[in-house]
């Protein structure tokens, strides 16, 4: 999809004297007394905060920060702390502004932060009077908020109509791009993870990715349901019977592709789910009935790995077994590594991936991390985020 690139506007020489509204995705987790607790998105938020300052714009950022009541401002909802951590990042003091809907007072070359955008009134609904009085602040809007790019609310979608120009900001452009690369145009074969607890979370991408992908690599209990479908037993681990249809028409759908979904030939397992508890390496037909399934075994590790090592293209989102407990990790480390190794183009989203690929430390040989939660996962479902989509429509007129 064709979009308007902030980039490329600061390249024409079209951001220098303009006001500039960025939305970006600062929604950090934060700890009870406020302090944040990963930075991650302020991190790469700045960037496009840089590019529209040195390109001479007046600057403006805002974000939402959780879920506040709209109209009831408290304390914990501010983005002060933010604009805190932003400003020593930055080597700047960055000011929150409150109130903001009605005027703002910015010069340029200098930036400010405008308070939680989710406390405004409308917000969520996508106001248009809301999106009208936020496009009034500014020339150009950037939509640089991946994270939020699955949201159609006043500061993501109604400001990208109203706005004089939209356009989509570094970080939004490298996701696009990324996502591009691995799910429209990917070097073949490409191969996608999707690992979890339930299936009915992520039956909607299982299918999706179902139609295009050439091996799709199931974990956690979601393999549970699908080794049930292929006739196995899994004692009593997590998995969801009543889904097991679905799980054959997946395995069918690849199948008549000439795909596979590969089922787990050994597993590890235990009796109870404690990081302390004995772990078993066994075949995955001797599963007995009060057995845990908590990782795939080594064998089947390796045998993924090796498929993993000769992908054109990975697509990575959740890990394989409890990898937080030392005796179930060996299979996501295997898998982490071997997505280190191959030479394929790799995506990686959602939380529980990137805590993976912090603690194998491979931060550096996954292609592209998104930044995104429900945003990564509604892209892997196929569908058009509105972000995406209203970029699309402002470009084309
Ligand atoms: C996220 O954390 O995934 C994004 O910031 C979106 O937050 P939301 O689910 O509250 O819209």
């Amino acid at each position: 999809m064709q979009v308007i690139r902030f980039s490329d506007l600061v390249a024409q020489g079209q951001v220098a004297g303009k006001r500039v509204f960025i939305r970006a995705d600062l929604n950090v987790p934060q700890d009870d007394a406020g302090v944040i607790t990963e930075d991650t998105r302020i991190r790469a938020s700045i960037p496009c905060i840089e590019m529209a300052l040195k390109a001479g714009a007046a600057v403006m950022v805002t974000s939402h920060l959780g879920r506040p009541t709209e109209g009831e401002f408290k304390p914990e909802d501010s983005l002060a702390p933010v604009a805190k951590r932003m400003g020593e990042l930055m080597g700047r003091e960055i000011a929150v502004l409150a109130n903001w809907t009605d005027g703002v007072t910015v010069a340029p070359g200098q930036l400010v932060m405008l308070e939680n955008c989710r406390v405004n009134k409308g917000e969520k609904k996508n106001n248009e009077d809301l999106a009208k009085k936020m496009a009034a602040l500014c020339d150009i809007f950037v939509h640089d908020a991946f994270g939020t790019a699955h949201r159609a609310e006043a500061s993501t979608y109604g400001i990208a109509q109203f706005a004089p120009v939209a356009c989509a900001g570094p970080l939004l452009a490298a996701e696009m791009d990324a996502i591009s690369k691995a799910l429209l145009a990917p070097k073949r074969p490409l191969v996608a993870i999707v690992a979890g607890s339930k299936v009915s979370t992520k039956l909607t991408i299982l299918k999706s990715l179902a139609a295009n992908v050439d091996q799709l690599i199931v974990g956690g209990g979601i393999a549970n349901t699908f080794m049930l479908a292929a006739g196995l037993k899994i004692g009593k681990s997590l998995a969801e019977p009543d889904l097991l249809a679905e799980a054959t028409a997946v395995i069918e759908a690849m199948k008549a592709r000439g795909a596979a979904v590969p089922i787990p030939t050994d597993v590890v397992t235990a009796k109870t789910f404690a990081a302390d508890a004995p772990a078993t390496i066994k075949a995955a037909t001797d599963v007995a009935d009060d057995d845990l399934i908590l990782d795939i075994g080594p064998q089947t590790a390796q045998t993924l790995a090796d498929q993993l090592k000769k992908a054109g293209t990975i697509v990575w989102n959740g890990p394989v077994g409890v990898f937080e407990f030392a005796a179930f990790e060996n299979g996501t480390k295997v898998i982490a590594q071997a997505i280190a190794e191959s030479d394929a183009f790799s995506i990686a989203g959602g939380g529980d991936t990137l805590a993976a690929i912090a603690k194998y430390g491979i931060e550096k040989q996954v292609g592209y991390i998104s930044t995104g939660g429900g945003a990564f996962l509604e892209v892997l479902e196929g569908k058009t985020l509105p972000a995406f989509e209203i970029l699309g429509k402002r470009a084309a007129v």
